[in-house]
């Protein structure tokens, strides 16, 4: 059994080597993790998020085509000095804020062998220290902090600590599942004892599904060497989680009852898109004008509020 460490997670790992299937074309020559929301790539939320928790060092596993993601979070000095020159300080600073965020480091995965494949590539980097994993896919509003809530229980209890959403039973095929049971810490934070990777909904453990933030112990480097290929024919994160829990290693899932935004998903990206503009200073008097006569005017067979 692992003990609480003594030294808290300071480094992040953000995989974004996939393929972005789903939203084709655009991601024929973009990442989908530069796909703006708002003004600003998905991907920079999750820096920025993992930034705010206190992980200031992140590594990226990038792959083919993602070059453009390097570039996103190089320097950029002739835009800089083009902007000074102009005068033009909030665009300056808007530059500034993508790179200083955080320190971004990058690492090829080299073939797409799966999630858990794609954590193994940072087991250089983040040594023997516990680490957050963070999905790029999911995007978890600024206001509710699931990542400190998610540290603070690690540092407490040691081992790992998962994310958990109530997806109802009808999704859970997508995710991967877990059977839990209470702990003393309160409703939201609970002991996992299984877990299965996208399983059919009639064989799920339950309707809680893995969202895509991780707290993980370095062991899970090695079972993750030893771990064969699972659903899809892919090294799963989810399989070598379940033989840390068959071992005896704590893994706690927190259950998040805030904000999460799926920007894998078209519906899903365009709400997001829309709620976090509507919400902003400079963008939001003006778009929930027009979003008010937009939705009056809609026919009603047309309109899905969900
Ligand atoms: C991955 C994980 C899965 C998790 C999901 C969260 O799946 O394998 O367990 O539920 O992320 O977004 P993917 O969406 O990459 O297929």
């Amino acid at each position: 059994m692992s003990m609480p460490p003594t030294r808290p997670a300071r480094k992040a790992v953000i995989p974004v080597a996939g393929m972005g299937t789903r939203f084709l074309p655009a991601t024929k020559a973009v990442p989908k993790e530069l796909l703006p929301v708002v003004d600003r790539p998905a991907l920079q939320y999750i820096v920025e998020e993992a930034a705010r928790a206190g992980l200031p060092e992140v590594l990226m596993v990038t792959g083919r085509g993602k070059a453009a993601i390097e570039d996103f979070f190089d320097r950029t000095p002739e835009l800089e000095t083009a902007l000074e020159k102009k005068g033009d300080e909030g665009r300056l600073s808007a530059v500034h804020e993508s790179t200083d965020v955080a320190q971004v480091h990058f690492v090829r995965q080299g073939e797409a062998r799966g999630l858990g494949h794609a954590v193994l590539q940072a087991a250089a980097f983040v040594g023997d220290e516990p680490f957050a994993v963070l999905l790029g896919d999911d995007l978890i509003d600024a206001r509710d902090h699931l990542l400190e809530q998610m540290l603070a229980v690690q540092a407490e209890h040691g081992g790992s600590v998962i994310a958990l959403l109530d997806v109802g039973r009808e999704n859970i095929d997508k995710y991967g599942a877990v059977a839990v049971e209470p702990t003393g810490d309160g409703s939201d934070v609970v002991a996992v004892t299984g877990l299965v990777e996208k399983p059919p909904v009639d064989e799920a453990p339950s309707s809680l599904a893995i969202i895509g933030r991780y707290v993980l112990a370095p062991e899970v480097f090695d079972v993750l060497r030893e771990t064969a290929p699972g659903r899809g024919g892919e090294i799963q994160l989810t399989d070598a989680l379940a033989t840390l829990v068959e071992r005896g290693e704590p893994v706690h899932g927190v259950v998040f009852g805030g904000r999460r935004y799926d920007t894998g998903d078209k519906l899903d990206y365009l709400k997001a898109v829309i709620r976090l503009a509507s919400e902003r200073d400079d963008l939001g008097p003006s778009l929930r004008g027009w979003l008010r006569d937009f939705v009056t005017e809609l026919p009603a067979e047309g309109a899905s509020p969900s």
